[in-house]
């Protein structure tokens, strides 16, 4: 099917009408207690497409916290400082596990599966301190969003970063680990003052949807013309996010949508048409998974009326 003959905004309108009916929202979710306080009641969608018109429905223009989102932008900036040598730290393959999972660190020597998973991204944003001080980091990051949305109000949510950090065990453990195998480099609580406030980013769906452009169009910047990465590695981020985006619900999501996507806790999932469209999705309730249930419900009926999945249309 064509771009021109899809009539995105009336579709866009339908999916959000539709999703106000669901049965089934999920559950938010409640481990960091900033993010329990989200009504399940949100849903906003947005999609960009290549000539840069944006359909929005719902709550799209709600900011809520992207999350492990962040991921894709924090791997992007990090190939950009390092190049492949960061494949020496970190994995390719899906994990098959929980994004937090700790138990695959033992037997593979503190190399994470990939840079999606939470001890994945830690080992990122250790690498992203190599040359600054976390503040820095953070404030290069939030600069680069900005670039990539072309909107400067994008910020963090300080709340939520201190929320994380005072609630986030885990991490302290699965970053501890990483640095008893050498994988950490940095005092741990400076890689994980990195991490907390990048996961701790605010957004809208529209903001989103237009951070993700240069994956849909092969690496460059719609705003400028520039390229932000070449197209062999937005074509490689693109396959991380279809194998490894959703973590052990990768394979669910490829079923399903067939596009490569990546989700957060918060409820949002970022997902590529290459060449076609970049969507953002929100709704805090997540699957067992943890992966938005009608975020990816809503992205299943984007697909099936747009034929955009990258295995074809059906
Ligand atoms: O590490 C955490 O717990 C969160 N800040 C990020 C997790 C996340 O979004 C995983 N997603 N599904």
């Amino acid at each position: 099917m064509s771009m021109n003959s899809v009539p995105l905004g009336s579709i866009v309108q339908e999916i959000a009408e539709e999703m106000k009916l669901a049965g089934d929202r999920g559950a938010v979710a409640d481990y960091i207690p900033q993010l329990a306080s989200v009504s399940p009641w949100h849903f906003g969608m947005a999609i960009v497409d290549m000539d840069g018109e944006c359909h929005v429905a719902g709550d799209a223009q709600v900011p809520f916290s992207i999350q492990s989102i962040t991921k894709v932008f924090a791997l992007t900036m990090a190939l950009g400082a390092v190049g492949d040598a960061l494949w020496h730290r970190v994995g390719r393959e899906p994990s098959g596990s929980a994004f937090n999972s700790i138990v695959q660190l033992e037997w593979e020597r503190g190399i994470p599966r990939n840079p999606f998973i939470n001890a994945g991204a830690i080992v990122v944003s250790d690498i992203l301190l190599s040359h600054y001080e976390p503040a820095e980091v953070i404030g290069e990051f939030l600069q680069f969003m900005r670039m990539l949305t072309g909107d400067d109000s994008v910020a963090i949510d300080q709340i939520v970063a201190r929320s994380e950090r005072d609630t986030g065990f885990r991490n302290v453990a699965l970053a501890n680990y990483m640095r008893a195998f050498g994988n950490i480099h940095h005092p741990v609580d400076k890689t994980l003052g990195v991490y907390f406030h990048q996961c701790s980013l605010s957004m809208d769906c529209r903001q989103l949807a237009r951070a993700g452009r240069f994956l849909m169009t092969g690496g460059r910047n719609p705003d400028t013309g520039l390229s932000v990465v070449t197209p062999q590695r937005a074509r490689r981020i693109l396959a991380l996010m279809m194998t490894c985006g959703h973590y052990d619900g990768s394979g669910e999501f490829a079923h399903r949508v067939g596009l490569p996507g990546k989700s957060g806790v918060g409820g949002g999932i970022l997902a590529i048409a290459p060449r076609i469209a970049s969507i953002a999705v929100w709704s805090p309730g997540l699957n067992d998974r943890g992966n938005s249930q009608l975020g990816t419900l809503a992205l299943e009926r984007l697909v099936q009326r747009t034929g955009w999945s990258v295995f074809g249309p059906g």
